[in-house]
């Protein structure tokens, strides 16, 4: 495909929702050309601010791998940046196949999509990961109770013991939260006291470096709301825990922190290599706990570009410190895809 590209008119394109503004924004300010795929009625958000140059309207994300569409993508020269959307909405075998060139490692979207093969990976890396309970017999501490695939936390829950952990987990299949199938890929991890915090990375394959560029933490429906209801009334109502991402606070950190932070995000890169050779390619996030002894439990990374840099539109302290004014994670990527066209090394950024 790459063969057929006039590498001068390049598109950077991606489907809209999520980081798009991000990506589209960095895009342009890099000089390229912009091109959205996005769901009819959604179009002003990308129109108002004014970062596409081509809107393709679709009733369906999944329409993205449709040969029309990704005829159009293929004529504009189009290089796509996938983000959280490209995972939730497209199934994996439609994403592996898309001949449209995608930035970043997809062997590696494999792995995201799958919490097993992220712990195998996080522990290649050697990080502090919260324990895993097998068989919810097992449970002899407080944990949180995970489903697959990303929900945004819906339908999980806490339980302190195996007798807690039936009693919740039946009283949802009676309320229609979980089905049976559910409970068999269930996914019990130890409920680490702390704050989160969301570090994202940049890997540039050309400079051979691992940048750190924002961090955040989310704001979530419920569980950052129940602090406003007193106690009493909450155990009147058996209020449950609920994670729905509503957006992202941007956040700096402790600066004793920051050497741990920087060795992790090297180690998950290097680790990425002997999974998947070169490893990852940009952006990716890792989502961790720290408690009170400043220890730093990660429970879960994204291969990709998170939601969590939009906070760094513009600019963001630690993407300042590397790259001086306005640096972030969406011009980052389109500044390495410009690099590499530069230089005639386009096909060792994309797959
Ligand atoms: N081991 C843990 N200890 C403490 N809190 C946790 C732990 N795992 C998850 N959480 C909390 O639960 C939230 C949702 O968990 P998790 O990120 O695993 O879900 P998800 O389905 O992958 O959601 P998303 O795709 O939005 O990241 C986290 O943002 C965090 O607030
Ligand atoms: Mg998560």
């Amino acid at each position: 495909m790459l063969e057929d590209y006039n590498v001068s008119k390049l598109s950077i394109g991606t489907l809209g929702s999520h980081s798009a503004l991000n990506i589209l924004k960095g895009a342009k300010d890099e000089g390229f050309r912009t091109v959205v795929v996005c769901k009819r009625g959604d179009e002003i958000v990308y129109e108002r601010f004014r970062v596409a140059d081509v809107i393709i309207s679709v009733k369906s994300f999944e329409e993205l791998a449709d040969d029309k569409i990704q005829e159009r993508l293929l004529e504009l020269n189009t290089i796509l940046v996938p983000h959280g959307s490209f995972n939730a909405y497209i199934p994996m075998e439609k994403l592996l196949k898309l001949r449209v060139p995608m930035f970043g490692n997809k062997q590696l979207l494999i792995w995201e999509t799958s919490r097993d093969l992220q712990e195998r990976w996080l522990k290649m890396a050697g990080l502090r990961l919260p324990k895993v309970f097998k068989s919810p017999d097992e449970i002899d501490r407080l944990v949180i109770v995970k489903f697959p695939g990303a929900r945004g936390g819906r339908g999980y829950f806490l339980a302190n013991s195996p007798e807690d952990f039936w009693r919740k987990a039946g009283n949802f299949l009676k309320s229609g939260v979980l089905r049976e199938e559910d409970l068999r890929d269930v996914h019990i991890q130890e409920y680490v006291i702390g704050v989160n915090v969301y570090p994202s990375y940049f890997r540039s394959l050309l400079h051979d470096e691992v940048e750190l560029l924002a961090i955040d933490r989310r704001y979530e429906s419920n569980v950052d709301a129940l602090w406003k209801v007193p106690a009493t009334e909450q155990l009147q109502l058996g209020l449950n825990p609920t994670y729905t991402v509503v957006g992202n606070i941007p956040l700096t950190l402790r600066e004793s922190l920051l050497a741990e932070i920087l060795r992790m995000g090297d180690a998950v890169a290097e680790a990425s290599e002997r999974i998947a050779a070169p490893g990852i390619i940009g952006a990716f996030c890792l989502e961790t706990v720290i408690t009170e002894n400043l220890e730093i439990y990660t429970f879960e990374i994204s291969a990709r570009i998170v939601a969590g840099t939009n906070v760094g539109i513009g600019t963001s302290p630690y993407a300042y410190l590397r790259h001086g004014e306005n640096m972030y994670m969406g011009r980052r990527i389109a500044r390495e895809i410009k690099e590499a066209a530069e230089q005639g090394r386009l096909e060792e950024i994309l797959t």
